[in-house]
């Protein structure tokens, strides 16, 4: 039986099996594993605190993803399709271990997070589709 998202224990089940998810994947996994050096122990907890945030407002994130993101897409230009593709994970990781109405927020809000950061990553450009 799947249960709603309620507390931190069920951010990091849905934080660890969405990356577990996004490095093998074939159309963005590259840029986790080899463009971005991430150092996991310290990125983990962050989106531990960032996902606790946005769902439950505790206060616990205070970082930038949008300072990120934009080093990223000078690194290794970004597109609509890895957005694409990274909500389409999101969503389905979400479904495969929850249900409920936090599960749906959760959901939402990252949709909308992902809209507003291609927004900005991408205004001054035409899509680059190509890439
Ligand atoms: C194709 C889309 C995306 C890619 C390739 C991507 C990639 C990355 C990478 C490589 C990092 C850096 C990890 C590190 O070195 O510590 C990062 C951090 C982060 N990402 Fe994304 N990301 C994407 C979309 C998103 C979206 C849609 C969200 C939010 C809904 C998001 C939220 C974050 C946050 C909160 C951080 C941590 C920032 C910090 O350190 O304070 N990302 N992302």
């Amino acid at each position: 039986m799947k249960k709603d998202i309620t507390d931190r224990k069920d951010i990091e089940l849905l934080v660890n099996s969405f990356y577990d998810k996004v490095k093998a994947d074939e159309e963005i996994g590259f840029i986790f594993n080899d463009v971005a050096k991430i150092n996991w122990e310290k990125h983990l907890p962050i989106m531990y605190d960032f996902w606790e945030n946005v769902l439950f407002f505790t206060g616990t994130y205070s970082g930038n993803p949008m300072n990120l993101h934009n080093h990223l897409h000078h690194i290794r230009p970004l597109n609509h399709k890895h957005f694409e593709q990274w909500n389409k994970l999101f969503i389905a990781i979400v479904d495969e271990y929850f249900k409920g109405a936090n599960a749906k927020l959760i959901k939402q809000r990252a949709i909308s997070i992902s809209t507003v950061m291609q927004e900005k990553l991408f205004q001054s450009q035409k899509e680059p589709h190509h890439l």
